[in-house]
């Protein structure tokens, strides 16, 4: 059949079509580490259910929208070494396994903490106080076990995590009562010697809070003083609405990194429930009562607050960004919503909405919201 439209039509037509098929076709979203590859990695944690793919959407979305794994609970010492002389990584290995097979950046999470670490540690097989020189013995067969496991694989340890209080004393640990305080030096050389190639840090939350932090940023000196191996410091980055403030967070990452360290935010997340003061930070140890006025959205968040929240990450981003030469990585607490520990700390059962993505692994306003702060 003999076309009937002139040449000039046709032409106008077919822009037409094209223009319409464009527009009708939803755009994908980009991966969030591609977006941000020319600034710093993008990480996440991994749980069970996502690492033995219970839930079946989790392994294919962290491999698109993360470079950067961290395992949440499975390194901890109560999981890897939950009794004398027993090691467990079947889900370490597994998450580090995923991870490399995606071509990831494996963080350790942790050797040495205060919490979720088992009372037989620091005791003898009669349940008495460990002597000095035997907790360090302890400590040291851990690291070298648990760093040599992993050695090639993982690329960078929190060493120590959670060692100063909130007013910048040490705090009063086990590890500070029973070695004294030369047991954080002795944690990073073990580590070091256990791995001599991977990346050492020291991590905290609230440490961008000038009291803690001017209390770490001398513990920090003092080892590279001494020719301590320590490459970088980890922000934990519980964050809120409405604070921490930009200017604190700002200027805390060039104090930082003016000590020649790498800075990354290692657990983030922006808490939109209201926070009892006095559990500001993520003291695990900690709990509050629930009370519904303090669960406001359990059917979903209003979107004057999911507006809220994309300002905020936006500003974060900003600074985050701002600071890239010094930031190395920032890893999410969660893959998305319904994955974050904020549902249950510090009152349980509550509904949050802390992360990026939705619990359908939907990006919110606030994914919108960070991806822009990496083309400005
Ligand atoms: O897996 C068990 C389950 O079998 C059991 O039935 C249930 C009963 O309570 O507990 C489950 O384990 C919980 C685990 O999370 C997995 O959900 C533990 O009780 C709970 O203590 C554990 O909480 C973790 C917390 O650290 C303590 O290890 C959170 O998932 C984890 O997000 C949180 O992460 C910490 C960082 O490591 C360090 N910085 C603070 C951050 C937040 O507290």
């Amino acid at each position: 059949m003999k076309n009937s439209f002139s040449p000039v039509v046709r032409y106008f037509l077919s822009i037409l079509f094209l223009t319409f098929s464009l527009l009708s076709c939803k755009k994908k979203d980009p991966g969030l580490k591609d977006v941000f590859s020319d600034a710093f990695l993008i990480g996440t944690c991994m749980n069970v259910t996502q690492i033995n793919g219970t839930d079946l959407k989790a392994k294919p979305f962290i491999a698109a929208n993360f470079n950067s794994v961290t395992a949440e609970n499975a390194m901890k010492w109560e999981r890897i070494h939950p009794v004398p002389g027993k090691y467990d990584f079947a889900v370490a290995d597994s998450i580090v396994k995923f991870a490399l097979a995606n071509k990831m950046f494996v963080v350790g999470h942790v050797l040495v903490w205060h919490s979720q670490t088992p009372d037989w540690v620091f005791q003898d097989s009669l349940g008495n106080p460990l002597t000095r020189d035997a907790l360090i013995s302890r400590m040291k067969e851990h690291i070298f076990t648990v760093v040599g496991h992993f050695r090639g694989r993982v690329k960078g340890w929190d060493v120590l995590n959670e060692a100063v209080d909130e007013d910048g004393s040490l705090r009063k640990s086990k590890w500070l009562e029973i070695i004294g305080k030369d047991y954080i030096q002795l944690a990073f050389e073990f580590a070091n010697a256990a791995d001599p190639w991977a990346e050492l840090y020291y991590n905290d939350y609230n440490n961008e809070l000038p009291a803690k932090r001017e209390g770490i940023l001398p513990i920090i000196k003092d080892l590279k003083q001494k020719g301590v191996k320590i490459d970088g410091v980890g922000i934990q980055g519980h964050w809120h609405l409405d604070s921490p403030k930009l200017n604190v967070i700002d200027e805390s990452i060039s104090k930082y990194a003016s000590l020649g360290l790498k800075v990354m935010i290692t657990e983030m997340e922006v808490n939109v429930l209201p926070t009892p003061p006095e559990v500001y930070g993520a003291d695990v140890s900690q709990q509050a009562r629930y009370l519904e006025t303090l669960n406001p959205y359990p059917a979903g968040l209003p979107d004057s607050v999911s507006n809220q929240l994309a300002q905020r990450y936006a500003d974060l981003f900003g600074v985050l960004m701002k600071h890239k030469d010094a930031v190395t990585r920032v890893t999410f607490w969660g893959v998305h919503d319904g994955y974050s520990w904020k549902n249950d700390w510090p009152i349980k059962g509550r509904t949050n909405y802390p992360l990026l993505f939705d619990r359908n692994y939907k990006p919110k306003k606030a994914f919108y919201s960070v991806i822009k702060t990496a083309k400005n």
